[in-house]
């Protein structure tokens, strides 16, 4: 029996395919790469920007289509789009065969052995768990933020931290897989909280981890990164030194109609704290251009922000009115030729920065990860989490952290050879 996922989305939903994968795979499934080859197909999905929806909707088209000449399949919609129009997706595409929503990711794996009414003896032993240097582990779920625009506290729920000791034996399990770099997922990872057990204590739990070498996490809010998680990323030589720290804004008067809870005051001062205390650390951001009431100055702020702060990298949405939002009530006021302009000169800014950043670590040496081995192409990533392609290395060198000259830089990625 072979499967194919696809993923759209964002790392937490990345880190729920992976988890789907492997279970699939004891089950004594096989994972393909191409609907010619699945007798089932999955999609996991996302719903925070229309865009997202859009190009769930015409996969199942495609795999629709795919059906009708191989009746045989199946078709399973997971993810937090099966959570908010199941419904839709059940009456527009008949051929879908299950659509289970994002809450419930342990029964849909549940769901998905009943479809195919695989009893548990077939279950392999642990032998079939994907192996891998850096992997994923969602430490909590769902969120209490209500930002203006987002729909995921609608579709994810309430925010809910899990239990200490369960990440924490999951960590190990990874690491005596093979695992050395673990990123611990949530919506908002600064607000993690489990009886005792706040998100510094648990990265500190963490890191007494054996074999494990490093630890990211994503995301965080600025409204609740305090000194001590500063403190531990300067001080705990485990831990990373890059934080994706989303902005959206660097007008006062947006941030406040976005519901964000701070101020670009208080925003710069997280920067400064984070660039004194852990030097070189690697800060990116999330921006959305044309939120309803942006005019040509709140946007000019969050440019000028752009070109002073410097990040090493930024993601910049168009906003787009999702469901149940209060944003959505708002008048969505920027047309849509002017997001677009907003989103280019982002993009354009950013960019240029980026490769300014990137020119300047050629020459320099870098503590890298090897994380792959493909193909004799050897993948690594710097401790601000930057890819390097290294050119000499061998299988052994997989898992280890080491020093790379780096030779080359581009955009999104930097060539060099082990020193
Ligand atoms: N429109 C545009 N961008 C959005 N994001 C979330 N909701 C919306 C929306 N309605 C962006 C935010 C968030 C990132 C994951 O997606 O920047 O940080
Ligand atoms: Fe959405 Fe805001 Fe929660 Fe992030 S913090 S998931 S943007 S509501």
């Amino acid at each position: 029996m072979n499967y194919l996922i696809d993923t759209i989305g964002c790392q937490m939903n990345v880190c729920e395919s992976d988890k789907l994968c492997l279970v699939l795979s004891a089950y004594g499934m096989s994972k393909v790469n191409s609907m010619a080859n699945a007798d089932i197909v999955i999609l996991n999905t996302c719903s925070v920007r229309a865009q997202a929806e859009q190009k769930a909707f015409s996969y199942l088209g495609r795999a629709e289509e795919f059906k009708q000449r191989n009746p045989n399949v199946k078709i399973v919609v997971v993810g937090c789009m099966a959570e908010r129009l199941d419904a839709k997706i059940k009456k527009r595409f008949k051929s879908v065969d299950l659509v289970i929503g994002a809450q419930d990711i342990d029964s849909a794996i549940l769901k998905i052995i009943n479809l195919f009414d695989i009893n548990s003896s077939s279950k392999q032993k642990k032998s079939n768990e994907q192996s891998g240097i850096a992997r994923y582990v969602t430490i909590m779920r769902g969120c209490n933020n209500y930002c203006s625009y987002c729909v995921v506290p609608f579709v994810r729920g309430k925010e809910t931290s899990f239990s200490a000791a369960e990440i924490l034996s999951e960590c190990s399990l990874l690491a005596q897989n093979g695992a050395r770099e673990i990123m611990l997922l949530g919506q908002n990872v600064n607000s993690y909280r489990y009886e005792n057990v706040d998100f510094t204590l648990l990265i500190k739990k963490i890191a007494a981890i054996k074999n494990l070498k490093r630890i990211r996490f994503m995301t965080n809010h600025p409204k609740d990164l305090n000194d001590d998680l500063i403190n531990i990323m300067a001080t705990e030589p485990k831990a990373c030194s890059h934080i994706h720290l989303p902005m959206q804004s660097a007008s006062n008067k947006i941030l406040k109609a976005m519901n964000r809870k701070y101020t670009f005051e208080h925003y710069l001062e997280l920067i400064k704290k984070l660039r004194f205390a852990v030097p070189n650390v690697n800060v990116t951001t999330d921006i959305i251009v044309g939120f309803p009431g942006e005019t040509e100055n709140d946007f000019q702020d969050t440019l000028k922000a752009v070109q002073e702060i410097r990040f090493g990298g930024l993601y910049v949405f168009r906003y787009s009115p999702r469901p149940n939002t209060t944003a959505a009530v708002m008048i969505d006021d920027v047309p849509l030729e002017e997001k677009k302009r907003r989103h280019a000169v982002i993009l354009d800014e950013s960019n240029k920065i980026s490769i300014e950043i990137v020119s300047k670590m050629v020459g320099s040496t870098q503590q890298v990860l090897i994380e792959k081995i493909e193909n004799g192409i050897i993948e690594a990533r710097t401790r601000g989490g930057r890819k390097v392609f290294v050119k000499n290395g061998t299988e052994k060198d997989l898992g280890k952290q080491l020093n790379v000259a780096i030779k080359e830089a581009k955009i999104n990625s930097l060539f060099g050879s082990i020193v």
